[in-house]
């Protein structure tokens, strides 16, 4: 039915605090094909930091992910670059997106858009002291559109596949996605374009994948407790019709999920689950009394037990 796609996969967005290895793994099981760890700071893996160094764990048996790194400054980017390239991830994702105020203020993240020629110098850095291939997660501009200059910049550094998503730094997560910068995608033969930025159901994905066959397609916010949506685009690919989920797929994936938690956080898992569980619950019937409940329990057996008794119609 739909001949044209070249190219299937569909890729799970880098989220800090979010896709740790827990979350990579339950995306993956639905068909996330490739996914990305949270930003890792090039100066912190330079400087020894043991938080910075954690964010690098891949396990075994995870699926095609690659590590992204963030920072300003060329040296300690090449630097970092090498450091990575021992963990062999299947790539090094350059951040030239992250808006927030402390990364964009010291030149890094979405700040790099703002000077273009050290962006360049970053991104050759990286390029020339990576192991594996290299590749750039960015936006369309710092506070307006320049995405034929940003496109142009990664490209002459040598990299081969760019993520886009479609809002300047300046906007943050606010408005809507622009998708205006893919009228440059036939520019480019040889690079693998992957559009980002508001792609919450497989109708939405699927009209950018009929429009644009060659390009991947990258999930954040759609994926926050809803780890399915991988699952439900693969259908709507293969021309198959939607299946509601089942309760017993839903809770199944929240209990493994809580048991990668704790196998990787121990007991802290369950506090940094809260959120996850949240996600979850969203916009389901009397969520609100089950989830004041949850947040207040530390006591992994009676929330399984509150999920294995919540029945969700
Ligand atoms: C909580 C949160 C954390 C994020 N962290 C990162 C990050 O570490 N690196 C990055 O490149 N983008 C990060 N992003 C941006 C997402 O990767 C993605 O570009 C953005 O959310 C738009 O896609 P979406 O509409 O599918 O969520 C983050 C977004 C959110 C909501």
């Amino acid at each position: 039915m739909f001949s044209q796609i070249k190219n299937t996969d569909l890729i799970l967005a880098p989220m800090a605090g979010i896709t740790d290895m827990p979350f990579r793994k339950i995306c993956g099981r639905f068909g996330a094909d490739i996914t990305v760890t949270e930003m890792v700071s090039a100066r912190g893996l330079v400087e020894g930091s043991e938080k910075s160094f954690r964010l690098l764990y891949i396990d075994e048996d995870e699926k095609r992910t690659g590590i992204q790194i963030f920072g300003n400054d060329p040296q300690v980017m090449a630097k970092a670059a090498k450091i990575v390239s021992r963990y062999r991830p299947e790539f090094i994702d350059i951040n030239a997106g992250c808006p927030a105020k402390k990364v964009v203020k010291n030149g890094s993240g979405g700040g790099l858009l703002s000077d273009l020629d050290n962006f360049e110098n970053v991104l050759k850095a990286v390029v020339e002291n990576s192991g594996v291939p290299v590749t750039c997660k960015t936006r369309i501009g710092f506070a307006d559109d320049y995405s034929d200059e940003i496109i142009d910049v990664i490209y002459e550094a040598g990299i081969r596949k760019i993520a886009i998503h479609g809002r300047t730094v300046k906007m943050g997560f606010k408005g809507v996605a622009n998708y205006d910068w893919c009228k440059y995608i036939d520019k480019f033969p040889d690079v693998k374009f992957v559009l980002n930025g508001d792609i919450d159901s497989s109708q939405r994905a699927m009209e950018l994948i009929e429009r644009y066959p060659e390009s991947n397609i990258m999930i954040g916010r759609g994926a926050l407790g809803n780890p399915f949506i991988f699952e439900k685009i693969k259908k709507a690919m293969r021309g198959e019709p939607a299946s509601d989920l089942s309760y017993e797929i839903w809770f199944d994936t929240i209990k493994e999920h809580y048991d990668l938690m704790l196998k990787y956080y121990g007991d802290y898992g369950l506090i940094l689950m809260r959120k996850h569980v949240g996600w979850y619950l969203n916009g389901m019937h009397d969520s609100k009394r089950i989830k004041d409940f949850i947040f207040r329990s530390n006591n992994y057996e009676e929330i399984i037990e509150v999920l294995r008794q919540y029945d969700r119609d």
